[in-house]
């Protein structure tokens, strides 16, 4: 034998070697999640393939892994005509629906014996099928309108899921013929992933998983597809040599497994019906945690000779049915888009929809977030959209689709004033929202009041949220302000209240008017000025009037005060009804209590730095003005008494941490001691 052709055996050998190998790791990572070899070890032995191919294309072959990648563009996609149909499957969307089913498999079948059903998951992707001659894949199609397919062999190759070559045991060589059915799907996460990247390359996001996977499989250049997370699971077959060896569809899926397809994990075999209904009902809260979407169950008839004799109809097989969860999303038009103040007072558009069923729920109305949000998905006043709904959370407008568009949509603009008050509306520059700040407008006052009411605020006992509604519904209350015009006559008259919740409503509401500046701020509900900030406000001002005409440079100069909440509370004083809400809190006989934190050198040493807890109830304070007494003052308060407490402070009643102060020899203060020592007596 001479040199060259011994050179040439041995490359061809190492081809096949490596073709083999490479099927066998390409396994492995896709179908086993189970990898033998490092990525970067598989990556050289695919290039070393590669190079040989290249350089000896006399022994290229089409069950190479390295055709997986590679195929040049389309031009067009063409079509074929399949000899079985894919059919569709009928839809079942009750219980009752699918005992329905049972009764017609057996009626049919003339037995009263329990049939025996594969459950699967209903994957929601792309339907395919592929035709493997001889172990190596030959065709592969979508399902097309079930009889005619487009062809998309070069991208279904670049799906590491799919083998192209099958699997072979030991035994016996690879089917003639196999024609395999699935479902591509494009992972959740992969789904993420990609609308991210098109997003930021200013590319259309798509508007679902599935939409995703059949865009990708739809592609003329197989490198896009390539670069999509798709993958394929097997669920049935279409023409297959060796049929007549197998009595159930359990057991072909099986085979599907050992010639190198993914089946899915959930397939549960051999189950009765009412067995069928239980697995139903766990998924459907196992659904959300699966790593793709599916939209329902298969449930099919086991045995092959049942289905045999069930037959089809000319639309779908009668031993198969899905029982579908409910949709979660759906098309509609939006009949108008109009604003809903909520209540910081943010303007939310909110799509008027003509109503569809979303997930077993009527649908009217759909947030569509912010102006920014509707310019970004160019949504049109007219449009039909795509509306989805998750469980709990409001419904959203997706997409507009816009193919169907008439032309005669109406592009949305947002309204300059409040709906509802009619004050001008603001947008700050950098924030999406644009709000009414008009602390008086309708739509906010009962959260506002609520607001108010709340502990860390007015602190108004009995002055629930129930309450706050029926006395803004009743016009009782229009403004925070209102409630201490409130008698006890007019609380007792109301839904749910007696005398002596009225009573105890008026004392509480009495009791909150001597109220801390800090608190009073807080309660105003000005946007950014949250405790804190109301603390660091209430520190820096000992007069009301000075905070609300004080210039921007004033508060900038206060420390942990910035342009943003000196901004806010300059548009916040400037708005009149705000001054007069101010005002009338003042007329009614709030007083609010001022008092800055000492100095340097004016600290009341018996406090400054100490450590104080509370236990059993004070008369003359309440538990958050004790607690800020002591902080103006410098001192902290915990909840607990270790070895670190400086005082317990005992009201009546108090409770273990009296005994522990005791044991541990800390100083134990009545509430007139306390006073004494804050000098607040
Ligand atoms: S069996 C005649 N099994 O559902 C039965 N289909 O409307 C052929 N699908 O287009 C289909 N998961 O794409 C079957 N486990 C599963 C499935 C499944 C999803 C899709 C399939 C088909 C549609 C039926």
């Amino acid at each position: 034998m001479d040199d060259g052709l011994l050179k040439f055996a041995d490359i061809q050998n190492r081809i096949l070697s490596l073709r083999k190998a490479l099927h066998h790791h390409n396994y492995l990572y896709y179908i086993k999640n189970d990898p033998e070899i490092s990525d970067a070890a598989y990556d050289l032995l695919f290039r070393e393939l590669q190079d040989l191919e290249a350089a000896h294309p006399e022994l290229a072959s089409v069950d190479s892994p390295t055709q997986r990648v590679g195929a040049p563009p389309a031009t067009e996609l063409s079509t074929v005509r399949r000899s079985i149909p894919m059919l569709s499957i009928n839809n079942a969307f009750s219980d009752e629906d699918i005992f329905d089913f049972d009764r017609r498999v057996r009626r049919h079948l003339q037995t009263d014996d329990p049939i025996l059903y594969t459950v699967e998951l209903k994957l929601d992707g792309i339907a395919v099928e592929l035709v493997y001659q001889n172990g190596i894949l030959s065709l592969g199609t979508t399902r097309g309108d079930g009889l005619t397919g487009e062809v998309i062999t070069a991208n279904l190759k670049t799906i590491g899921t799919i083998p192209i070559v099958l699997r072979q045991g030991d035994k016996s060589p690879p089917p003639e013929l196999i024609e395999v059915r699935g479902e591509v799907v494009m992972t959740k996460e992969g789904f993420s992933r990609l609308n991210a990247q098109r997003l930021s390359r200013n590319e259309p996001a798509f508007a679902n998983a599935r939409n995703a996977a059949a865009g990708s499989l739809r592609q003329l250049d197989p490198a896009v597809t390539a670069s999509r997370p798709l993958m394929m699971f097997a669920y049935g077959i279409g023409r297959f040599s060796e049929i007549d060896r197998y009595s159930s569809h359990y057991a072909i899926l099986k085979t599907l497994a050992d010639l190198g397809f993914k089946i899915n994990d959930h397939t549960r075999a051999g189950v009765d019906i009412g067995t069928v209904i239980d697995i139903f009902n766990n998924m459907e809260t196992t659904r959300e945690s699966l790593p793709y979407d599916i939209d329902g169950l298969v449930i099919k008839v086991d045995s092959l000779e049942m289905q045999r004799q069930l037959g089809s109809t000319s639309r779908s097989p009668r031993w198969v049915i899905a029982r579908k969860f409910q949709a979660v999303q759906e098309t509609t038009i939006i009949e108008s888009i109009e604003i809903q103040v909520g209540r910081t007072g943010a303007m939310t558009p909110v799509a008027c929809l003509k109503p569809v069923r979303i997930g077993g729920v009527q649908v009217s109305r759909a947030t569509l977030h912010n102006e920014d949000e509707i310019k970004r998905k160019d949504i049109r006043i007219g449009d039909t959209v795509l509306v989805q709904r998750a469980g709990d959370v409001i419904p959203e407008v997706v997409k507009a689709i816009t193919s169907v568009r008439s032309g005669q949509e109406a592009v949305f603009r947002m309204s300059a004033t409040c709906p509802v008050c009619g004050t001008r509306a603001v947008r700050i520059e950098g924030e999406a929202v644009t709000r009414c700040i008009n602390a008086l407008c309708p739509a906010q006052v009962k959260e506002r009041i609520k607001h108010f009411a709340s502990k860390g605020a007015f602190d108004i006992d009995g002055l629930g949220d129930k309450l706050v509604e029926q006395l803004v519904d009743k016009n009782l209350v229009q403004s925070p302000a209102d409630l201490f015009l409130l008698d006890k006559s007019v609380l007792a008259g109301l839904e749910r209240m007696g005398e002596k919740s009225a009573e105890n409503i008026i004392a509480a509401i009495e009791k909150s008017k001597r109220i801390d500046f800090s608190a009073f701020l807080f309660a105003l509900g000005i946007r950014f000025v949250g405790e804190h900030v109301a603390r660091l406000l209430a520190d820096a001002f000992d007069d009301i009037r000075r905070l609300m005409e004080a210039d921007p440079e004033t508060l900038n100069g206060i420390e942990g005060i910035g342009p943003v909440v000196s901004d806010s509370l300059r548009r916040f004083f400037e708005n009149e009804r705000n001054q007069q809400l101010v005002e009338r809190l003042i007329e009614s006989g709030v007083v609010i209590v001022y008092g800055r934190k000492p100095s340097r050198g004016e600290e009341n040493t018996a406090v400054d730095g100490k450590s104080f807890v509370f236990t059993g109830g004070l008369e003359s304070l309440t538990r958050d003005e004790a607690r800020s007494l002591v902080e103006r003052a410098g001192g902290r308060v915990t909840g607990s008494v270790s070895a670190r407490t400086d005082y317990v402070v005992v009201g009546s009643d108090p409770g273990s941490k009296l005994e522990k102060a005791e044991r541990l020899g800390i100083k134990v203060l009545e509430e007139q001691a306390f006073k004494n020592l804050i000098g607040n007596a």
